[in-house]
């Protein structure tokens, strides 16, 4: 298993952004336990319906606030109390803010160092992502937010949870550069293909004759930040939206979700309809599954042995780059990489129009 800095990657061991920590769905009444970034982290809604991510560890001494499921106060279904959650140990109180508010059998103040790190947290697209933050700055950037996720005519997927990997993300982020796996591990070998770079943003474009499919199949693929990959797609008249999200555990294994959407031909999907989504949804899934294997059974690659058509994969590590680094930094790793790199034997042919383009990608551009 490699590590961050075994890549060279700068300053951190965990980059900042945007990051899938939860699926909507798994969050009910009860917290969740979370592990990532090297770190416990207690998560919960309140009554209010209100997201609050907190340190798990509670300052008095020490309990994980939402891995006690059988203590009495947890399985009584006590420990949220308006927007707060009581520590399942000896009862302390803990504000949506992270201070201790309330401590049972005790009249005085509560003290000034009972206090969580309390992180912003947001729900968007079924998925509870949250900003982390090397440096403990406020984002920057909004998690992406695709208007599809809303629309009637698109058939939104559940997340399948593909689990942790030991494979550290840089891995699963040279996949974007790489033009030459895609016959070999996908079967669809690209006819033409590219990446392009523009501050926080890494782009995909690329096209070729998919076998699986006996049809010609686009993709127009993005990350906004590190860790959130959509990727517009078309084969013929059908177009989906896949979902790769995936969270540093800790340094060098990574926790992966996947999603599809799929475009309704009609205004509003029939339960066949709904069927045929789920199972063009494990299709797409199957895809990836294919770069799930290569990844959970390679050896790390800290270097590339790159070919000079394959310049991109080091493109597209120096872009990665800037989210390990001091955000007043980011700057100097764009001037390296922004702009559009063709590989020389990937030209798009002239009569190939890139339809995907013309849809709107998300919030954070
Ligand atoms: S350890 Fe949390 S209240 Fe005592
Ligand atoms: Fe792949």
């Amino acid at each position: 298993m490699a590590r961050s800095e075994d890549y060279k990657l700068g300053d951190f061991a965990f980059p900042r952004g945007w990051f899938m920590i939860a699926d909507a769905a798994e969050l009910g009444r009860a917290p969740l336990a979370l592990r990532f970034f090297g770190k416990d982290f207690a998560l919960y809604r309140g009554e209010s319906g209100r997201l609050v991510l907190l340190d798990a560890h509670c300052s008095h001494m020490g309990a994980h606030l939402a891995a006690s499921a059988s203590a009495s106060i947890a399985v009584h279904g006590e420990q949220i109390e308006g927007d707060s959650i009581r520590c399942p140990y000896h009862g302390w109180r803990y504000a949506p803010d992270g201070r201790a508010d309330h401590i049972p059998d005790y009249d005085g103040p509560c003290p000034k160092a009972a206090k969580l790190r309390s992180y912003d947290v947001r729900e968007v697209m079924g998925a509870i992502m949250m900003w982390h933050d090397p440096e403990d700055g406020a984002p920057d950037v909004d998690p992406p937010a695709l208007p599809e996720w809303d629309r009637p005519d698109w058939i939104n997927g559940a997340y399948d949870h593909l689990g942790t990997l030991n494979v550290h993300p840089q891995e699963i982020l040279d996949n974007m550069a790489d033009s030459n796996h895609l016959g070999p591990t996908h079967g669809s070998p690209c006819e033409y293909f590219e990446n392009q770079f523009a501050g926080p943003l890494y782009y995909q474009r690329q096209g070729g004759f998919r076998r699986e499919y006996d049809a010609y199949l686009m993709t127009y693929t993005w990350y906004t930040g590190p860790g959130l990959l959509l990727s517009r797609q078309s084969i013929g008249d059908v177009r989906g939206i896949e979902f790769i999200f995936h969270t540093p555990v800790d340094d060098g294994v990574t926790k992966v979700w996947h999603n599809n959407l799929l475009r309704s031909p009609g205004d509003a999907p029939d339960e066949a309809l709904k069927a045929a989504a789920r199972r063009m949804q494990d299709e797409v899934l199957s895809a990836f599954q294919q770069d799930f294997d290569i990844w959970a059974n390679k050896k790390p690659a800290i270097r590339i042995l790159g070919l000079p058509t394959e310049r991109n994969f080091a493109l597209g590590r120096i872009w990665y780059r800037q989210f390990y680094n001091p955000r007043d930094q980011a700057e100097s790793f764009w001037k390296q990489v922004d702009g559009r790199h063709v590989p020389t034997h990937k030209q798009r042919p002239p009569d190939i129009a890139m339809d995907l383009e013309a849809d709107a990608h998300g919030a954070a551009s």
